[in-house]
């Protein structure tokens, strides 16, 4: 299904990038994926995957220096790119009025932030290609708001918005970019909510569980295929139908 496309995902130490990593692998893409501080964690992953071409870069998707740097290394050894899911995010949660406005930067930053910085670099490169499809990965939290959660809601709303105004731009070029929205993924962000909430949560999903991380990597190798070339601008949700658009 992505025999030979080459695809950058950040964040693929771990939790649902991981997943995904090993599965556009799997589906015969050539992924070179960024982590953060675990570098042990990536090399695992990386001697996973099937197949070759595959490489790791550390990279804080805060930091406008350390991206351009990742950047430079990709840019040295590809000088196509098919592919860019940015799935690196955190959450740094707390009532709006207890909120630091460091926690509140952050989470921009990181998640917001650093999804502009890379779509606006690598799309310079597959505009010139005239192909490329660019998934975001947002949240059901940015679709429907959560109390403590001003930050991450606005940073995961901001890549819907973000995406939709860069699809239209970049539509002429043949370069799509659509979001992937998951509701409850067992991984470790999940992990961090309490066992009070979770079973809250779970009683309000209609397909009666959390989901998996190949649940959202499905619909993202999908996006990158030419399978939905005919898709842009979409938030897909994978949520079990927690929330219906
Ligand atoms: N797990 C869920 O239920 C869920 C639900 C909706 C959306 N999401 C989104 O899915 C994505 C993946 O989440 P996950 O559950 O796998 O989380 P996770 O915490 O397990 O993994 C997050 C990844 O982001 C990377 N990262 C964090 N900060 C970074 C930084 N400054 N620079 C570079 N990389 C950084 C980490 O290294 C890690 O690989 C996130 O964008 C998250 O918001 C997750």
């Amino acid at each position: 299904m992505l025999d030979g496309k080459k695809i950058i995902v950040t964040g693929g130490s771990r939790g649902i990038g991981a997943d995904l990593v090993r599965h556009l692998a799997d589906l015969g893409a050539q992924v070179a994926f960024t982590y953060s501080s675990r570098e042990d964690a990536a090399q695992k992953v990386l001697s996973s995957l099937p197949g070759e071409g595959h490489f790791i870069l550390q990279m804080n998707l805060s930091s406008e220096a350390s991206i351009n740097q990742g950047l430079e290394k990709i840019t040295s050894k590809w000088s196509e790119v098919d592919g860019l899911v940015n799935n690196a995010g955190i959450t740094k949660d707390g009532l709006l009025l207890r909120m630091k406005t460091e926690d509140f930067d952050d989470v921009i930053n990181t998640n917001l932030r650093g999804a502009f910085l890379m779509t606006k670099a690598l799309t310079k490169i597959m505009m010139k290609a005239r192909k490329g499809s660019i998934v975001n990965i947002t949240s059901v939290i940015g679709q429907t708001g959560n109390a403590g959660q001003a930050n991450y809601a606005a940073s995961k709303a901001g890549l819907i918005g973000f995406s939709k105004s860069v699809a239209l731009e970049i539509a002429s070029r043949n370069v799509r970019v659509n979001c992937v929205a998951p509701g409850f993924i067992a991984t470790e962000m999940t992990d961090a909510i309490s066992e009070e909430a979770k079973k809250k949560i779970f009683e309000q999903i209609p397909l009666g569980s959390i989901g998996e991380a190949r649940d959202v990597s499905n619909a993202v190798a999908f996006l990158l295929s030419e399978q939905s070339k005919y898709i842009t601008g979409h938030t897909l949700s994978v949520n079990g139908g927690l929330y219906m658009e």
